[in-house]
């Protein structure tokens, strides 16, 4: 597979560091803890490890409140700690991704306590402050992503600051110069450690409106939605000048060798595509959450792939996401049953897979008893919380299932005893070992991995497509149904081939041609 860069071929594990691994009896996951479970990762086949955020925090984001941008939480360990893990994923073959986090520090980071100590600090204008409306009100009708009002009055200053988030979680402001110079220095701290890339949290936040107007109303909100969809966010972020910060990153970034960045950014395509930059001097994978957002109907995902592939920037890299700490566990969202398909699906499109923790186990989301809750959105507001997809990894059938040896953070899932990675391992019929297979498939196959895409026609609940390289042909068609399907031609090369994976992981080395039968929820894998 020469000419491609690691990121291209590799694929990605997203690790949420409080429920990983706990070592040191907290009940919350730490660096040890997931230097300790590395060789999972790599035993998987996974590539790279990006670990959500692990700095100094308050924590009244879980970690998206930085503190201080080149320190660990002591929570989580100490900067000797993350040397180690780095040291360990390499000599795994593993490469780390840091979360790093521009739009907004905490409100206790002393950037912002020098901000709000007076009106003529020198780091005032490193956030964003307004005064008020003649009326007392804030300077414009911007909701919080976590609700209620973008706007915090400071008694003290007698002005208005902006929290894209939490009140906790005032934005820096990226159009003063001073600000980019800092946050890019936070960033070659970690790039100097040998970190191998960055995983930009909300990164297209950065830029906002100048003048700073007001958003307007949503059409499309209905009951149900959350508080900031009632507007469109078109004032509020993803401002044409975030070009110019996205492409200083990524000068930055090319300093080094052979680094990643990788953007956060919940945009319509067409506008995430932007961030690949003009002549792909952008993000070079802006996140494609596409397959969370989109409806699971094979009509559905079959158009989005193709309209996803169609409108890649020539020589932009494609990338698909599953799930993250943010959204329900992709088994909650479409079924056991449904979440083999999807997993099918991840490992053989075109484009750089990000695998969430747990998942490769079918792990749930998870109903959190009353008192338990944790999540800022969720206690902002009501039937927001993102607890169920965040409890700590099932490891195997021993207390706690082998992730701490007190009670956790947040509550196990209660199938913990029988779904772990203990069990699964052993399971030759188990999602784990579904996944291995389909890694060990991918990384196997240049087809796969980094050949080209094209789609077959789409007949009832059966997606179809085709990836391929250099002559070598594969054939993947997944049945979206619960029913079973029949798909009369897949066009394979000489009208026969053979099926070398199913999601039911029984089916290695039939001959079918030149069509297939699938059985309900069932996909397959067939070389030619
Ligand atoms: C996106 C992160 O993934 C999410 O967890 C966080 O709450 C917000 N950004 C704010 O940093």
């Amino acid at each position: 597979m020469a000419g491609t860069r690691w990121w291209q071929r590799g694929i990605i594990y997203h690790v949420y560091p409080r429920s990983f691994q706990d070592t040191d009896g907290d009940g919350i996951g730490d660096l040890e803890g997931i230097e300790q479970r590395l060789e999972h990762i790599a035993g998987l086949g996974c590539d790279a490890v990006w670990i959500s955020p692990v700095y100094p925090s308050p924590m009244k984001d879980h970690g998206y409140d930085v503190a201080d941008y080149t320190g660990i939480h002591p929570l989580f360990g100490t900067l000797e700690d993350f040397d180690r893990l780095v040291a360990r994923a390499r000599a795994l073959g593993l490469k780390v991704i840091m979360d790093f986090v521009p739009n907004h520090s905490s409100d206790q980071h002393p950037w912002f306590l020098e901000s709000r100590s007076s009106r003529d600090n020198p780091k005032r204008d490193w956030y964003v402050w307004r005064d008020a409306k003649p009326d007392g009100s804030p300077p414009n009708n911007w909701i919080s992503v976590f609700s209620g009002p973008a706007w915090k009055w400071d008694e003290a200053t007698g002005q208005y600051y902006l929290h894209s988030f939490l009140p906790e979680q005032p934005d820096l402001n990226w159009r003063n110069p001073e600000v980019r110079a800092a946050m890019y220095d936070a960033m070659r701290f970690w790039l100097d450690r040998g970190v191998d890339g960055f995983r930009l949290d909300v990164v297209y936040y950065c830029m906002k409106d100048p003048e700073l107007r007001d958003n307007p109303p949503n059409p499309g909100w209905k009951p149900g939605m959350p508080e900031i969809d009632t507007l469109l966010q078109t004032n509020s972020n993803d401002h044409e000048d975030m070009a110019i910060v996205i492409s200083e990153m990524r000068e930055l970034v090319d300093e080094y060798d052979d680094r990643l960045l990788i953007g956060e950014i919940y945009l319509p395509l067409e506008r995430l595509m932007a961030y690949y930059g003009r002549d792909l001097s952008g993000a070079h994978l802006p996140f494609n959450f596409q397959l969370i957002l989109t409806p699971w109907e094979a009509r559905e995902v079959a158009a989005l792939v193709e309209q996803y592939e169609g409108l890649l920037p020539e020589g932009g890299w494609p990338n698909w996401v599953l799930g993250n700490h943010d959204q329900r566990r992709v088994a909650g969202r479409v079924g056991a049953a449904q979440a083999r398909i999807a997993a099918m699906l991840l490992f053989t499109l075109r484009g750089t897979p990000t695998l969430y923790y747990g998942d490769e186990i079918g792990m749930p989301n998870v109903d959190i008893p009353p008192g338990r809750g944790e999540d800022a959105w969720g206690r902002h507001e009501a039937g927001f919380t993102r607890d169920p997809q965040r409890t700590p990894m099932q490891w195997d059938d021993t207390e706690h299932a082998g992730f701490s040896t007190v009670e956790p953070w947040l509550p196990l899932s209660p199938d913990w005893r029988a779904r772990n990675v203990a069990s699964q391992d052993r399971d030759p019929g188990s999602m784990l070992t579904l996944h291995r297979r389909l890694i060990a498939l991918r990384r196997g196959s240049p087809a796969l991995a980094i050949g080209d895409w094209s789609g077959i026609e789409t007949v009832g609940d059966v997606f179809a497509f085709k990836r391929h390289r250099e002559g070598d042909e594969i054939t993947v068609v997944l049945n979206f149904g619960a029913r079973e399907e029949e798909v009369a031609d897949l066009h394979l090369p000489g009208g026969a081939g053979r099926i070398t994976l199913s999601t039911h992981l029984d089916r290695d080395d039939e001959t079918v041609g030149p069509g297939v039968r699938l059985r309900p929820n069932e996909g397959v894998i067939i070389v030619a």
